[in-house]
């Protein structure tokens, strides 16, 4: 029998003075799941280990830790023949593996969960259309298993005015079944609704597909509807009525200065670096790269905001308009692939896009969308690179790694271009969701955060894909005495070993 071996986070709190890890040893079976495990370690090994669990069957939720740094249930996933063991993050451990649930559940009793009606059914059996059957029993699954409540940077910051994903869901599931007549909004308002950074962490790692951030965004979308928006949010939407552009004009328009306006390569700038001067060496940089590898690139002047910042804030009505006009441009500029070198913007062109525009058309997109780093990478770039001496780690973008599934390209790249230090880890900046402008507080200290996280590596330059990011950033590691190091986009990095 093959021997598998775990290493298990161990505390109680009653008698150590701190947490250990200890390691065991198993009996290791390719059917085994985790729960089997721990399981194990309770009944051949050491009684006094502590975990939860009920169902066996991924329905009471009560199962979930960390399994090998990754939230998720016990009892649903597969052994390994090595493995560590933690409790989920952002709670209070009781002991080993088991945490206070009460913390979260104090939340609940706000939430008002029960169906609350007003009028009363005018037949019987009463019908509920497929469409708002959908939305309310996707946030029925919820097994409140906290695997998105340990991820969640909002949360970790701010647990007493936060609902988190998980409240959030139990919250959707009520204010999406038409038969519930309480006005909801107001809950999730005082809920901290605009204290997501729609960083999407808790959608990675729900076991059962519930996609919370996207419930947050259309509980944002009934917000709007109704009129009852923070004054940030309804600013937004007035500027880009008023000139399509996300942010006010600076001093020049980078769109307005380039004269590219056919090929077969298009290149969507966003709002961020078209306006801002202190950005717009982005552009700059992404055209000279491609022109180096002898591809031309068409600018269309008609491109205007992407929508997805609209789409975050919950502004869905505005955003049809402005997928027409920039589809209509990059098409009338003969371009099938279109580049983005913002990963705001690439997650809007390539997942709002296609179905507002078939919607509204019938047809799908003209073009394919690929991030600059994605349309980069599939090209023999290292022809045209001279290394740099530059010792940088790389910030993912929760737009880009988690919006779009991008993750080995910027890597490959600046392997080859740079020294990368790959132990950079995966943590939101606080710059999304519209988070700064909605709770400047909250996402200061989870940019505090994210700085610090690179205190200690050694490097000159953070290089990352989303001006947000980078404004972001910059400010962070300015307010933290990190001024040294430079916020860096990947296609600047890039230029610059190139030559150009
Ligand atoms: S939304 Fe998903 S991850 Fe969060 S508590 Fe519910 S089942 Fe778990
Ligand atoms: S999207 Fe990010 S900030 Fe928002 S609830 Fe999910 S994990 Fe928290
Ligand atoms: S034991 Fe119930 S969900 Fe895992």
């Amino acid at each position: 029998m093959n021997k598998g071996k775990v290493t298990v986070f161990r505390y109680n709190p009653e008698i150590d003075i701190q947490p250990r890890y200890e390691t065991y040893e198993f009996p290791y079976k390719p059917s085994m799941t985790v729960l089997d495990v721990a399981m194990y370690i309770y009944e051949q090994i050491d009684g006094s280990f502590s975990f939860s669990y009920a169902c066996s069957n991924s329905h009471c939720g009560l199962c979930g830790a960390k399994i090998n740094g990754k939230p998720g249930l016990m009892c649903r996933e597969m052994a390994t023949q090595e493995m560590v063991l933690e409790p989920l993050d952002n709670l209070t451990v009781i002991r080993d593996l088991m945490v206070d649930r009460d913390e979260y559940e104090k939340h609940k009793d706000s939430l008002r969960l029960n169906l609350d009606r007003v009028n009363l059914p005018l037949q019987e059996p009463e019908k509920i259309a497929l469409k708002d059957l959908r939305r309310f029993a996707v946030a029925s699954r919820c097994v409140e298993c906290y695997s998105c409540i340990s991820v969640c940077p909002s949360l970790k910051e701010n647990p007493h005015e936060y609902l988190g994903p998980a409240g959030f869901v139990q919250l959707a599931r009520h204010a999406f079944d038409p038969r519930d007549d309480l006005n909801r909004e107001v809950i999730a308002y005082s809920g901290g609704l605009y204290n997501c950074t729609t960083c999407g962490r808790c959608t990675e790692v729900c076991p059962h597909d519930i996609a919370p951030s996207e419930n947050i965004e259309l509980l944002r979308a009934r917000m709007v509807a109704s009129g009852n928006m923070p004054r940030a949010v309804s600013q937004l939407i007035e500027m880009v009525e008023k000139t399509e552009k996300l942010i006010q004009k600076g001093k020049s328009s980078f769109i307005e200065t380039t004269s590219m306006k056919k090929a077969k390569v298009g290149l969507f700038v966003g709002c961020n670096i078209d306006y801002d001067s202190r950005l717009q060496s982005i552009a700059i940089a992404a055209l000279k790269v491609l022109q180096k590898m002898g591809i031309e690139v068409a600018v269309p002047q008609e491109q205007v905001c992407c929508g997805q910042p609209l789409k975050e804030v919950g502004a869905v009505e505005e955003i049809q308009k402005l997928v027409l006009k920039n589809v209509k441009a990059f098409e009338q500029a003969g371009c099938t692939t279109l580049i983005t070198i913002c990963s705001g913007c690439g997650v809007g062109a390539k997942k709002l896009w296609p179905g507002i525009y078939k919607e509204a058309t019938g047809k799908d997109l003209p073009f394919e969308v690929m991030d600059f780093t994605e349309y980069v990478a599939t090209l023999p770039f290292t022809d045209f690179v001279k290394p740099l001496n530059l010792k940088v780690a790389y910030h993912d973008p929760c737009t880009l790694k988690r919006g779009q599934g991008i993750y080995e390209e910027p890597r490959k790249i600046l392997k080859s271009i740079t020294k990368l230090n790959e132990n950079a880890e995966d943590a939101c900046c606080g710059g999304g969701g519209g988070l700064r402008v909605s709770n400047l507080k909250l996402s200061q200290r989870i940019l505090k955060n994210r700085v610090n996280s690179f205190r200690n590596m050694d490097v000159q330059a953070i290089v990352t894909g989303c001006p947000t990011c980078i404004k972001q950033l910059n400010i962070g590691l300015a307010q933290n005495g990190m001024r040294k190091v430079e916020v860096l986009h990947t296609a600047v990095v890039m230029a610059r070993a190139m030559g150009v």
